[in-house]
């Protein structure tokens, strides 16, 4: 009877454990994000497990601590739990290629998360906010505030640009000369430092102390002999805490020495609160729910095997072929709308802005 027991139990217990195995093999999704240092990719991970989860979907949310191998092996470990769809905001975009070819091999799908995966051909859908808009609402906002239109300037800027090995650094920097461009060329717009190539002025990592170190240099160097800096272009807002932080430390804030205009992207609390003290003009407001909610959708597609809804068939070749993606829109949010924009919305609690 004790054996009988015994035996009756070892199989329930089996029966048990393959049932889990299959529930989550049958509905897990793996999300890879690339750090937890800066506050946009928690609330992107955040956003993405809550409404997977709403959905029934069991996930495994990984963060890499921007480390390419890190996320390499978090995804390997993805593979081998057999994730049937692995949503991937990248640290290096030209880094996966083996991961992904061994993704495709297990048939699992692949989301690239707001940064284009590059050079893999199994990348099946992208979705993003529109990255070259990013940076020409930035350009357009440094026109209208120095009014570049109608002053005769000269003006002095200096350029920022983001990382490298992350492909949206390239639409961002684009789009923002697109509109700054004819400026410099008219002279209407001056570098003083004529870094102006992109390699020249991009920041590895999107790190705040490279930034502020190159700002640093920058004062130094071209503003000690009381040059006035009209604006700054900073693409996000790691960049722009670390040229507030130079800035700050030179003395500028003052009636005499006042802010440059500075641009930035993600509305991190800290730069909403620095908006609102004004020492950064503006920042690109990329709702990570819309995102979040966007990908959840493409998820529900693929696992039903059908289309994934996509709104762009021509925009992001990642070196191998057009990755069909789906670009949402990205808006300004400064001292004067944040409330409406990130407050009313829920985004934020107004206590959180203090
Ligand atoms: C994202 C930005 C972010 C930057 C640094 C970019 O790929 O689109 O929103 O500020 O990475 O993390």
């Amino acid at each position: 009877m004790k054996k009988l027991i015994s035996l009756l139990l070892v199989v329930v217990l089996a029966l048990s454990f393959a049932g889990c195995g299959k529930k989550s093999d049958d509905n897990l999704i793996g999300v890879a994000m690339p750090t937890q240092s800066l506050q946009r990719w928690n609330q992107d991970g955040a956003n993405m497990k809550s409404q997977l989860e709403a959905k029934g979907y069991k996930v495994d949310l990984q963060y890499a601590n921007n480390d390419v191998n890190t996320q390499i092996q978090q995804l390997e470990n993805m593979i081998t739990k057999k994730c049937k769809v692995l949503v991937i905001a990248s640290i290096d975009g030209s880094a996966l290629t083996e991961v992904l070819r061994k993704a495709a091999e297990n048939d699992i799908k692949v989301i690239a998360y707001d940064r284009l995966i590059m050079n893999s051909e199994h990348v099946d859908y992208y979705a993003t906010f529109d990255n070259f808009r990013v940076g020409q609402i930035q350009g357009e906002y440094i026109e209208e505030a120095l009014g570049l239109k109608e002053n005769a300037g000269p003006f002095n800027i200096e350029l920022f640009a983001g990382s490298p090995d992350d492909n949206n650094a390239y639409f961002f920097s684009d789009g923002a000369m697109s509109v700054l461009q004819p400026y410099i060329d008219s002279g209407k717009l001056v570098v003083p430092s004529k870094q102006i190539e992109f390699t020249t002025r991009a920041i590895h990592g999107w790190d705040s102390a490279n930034a502020q170190a190159r700002m640093d240099n920058l004062i130094t160097a071209y503003y000690s002999s009381g040059r006035k800096l009209d604006a700054v272009l900073s693409p996000n807002d790691s960049l722009a805490i670390g040229i507030i932080t130079s800035l700050k430390n030179a003395g500028y804030g003052t009636a005499d020495k006042p802010f440059p205009v500075i641009t930035g992207q993600d509305c991190d609390k800290p730069n909403v609160i620095a908006m609102i003290n004004g020492e950064q003009s503006m920042s690109i407001f990329k709702d990570t729910r819309t995102l979040a909610s966007q990908v959840v959708d493409m998820v529900e597609a693929i696992m039903k095997g059908e289309e994934a809804p996509i709104n762009d068939t021509e925009t992001y070749h990642n070196g191998v072929k057009i990755v069909p993606s789906f670009l949402c829109e990205p808006v300004y949010a400064d001292a004067n709308n944040y409330k409406e924009l990130l407050v009313d919305s829920g985004y934020y609690k107004e206590s959180e802005l203090q």
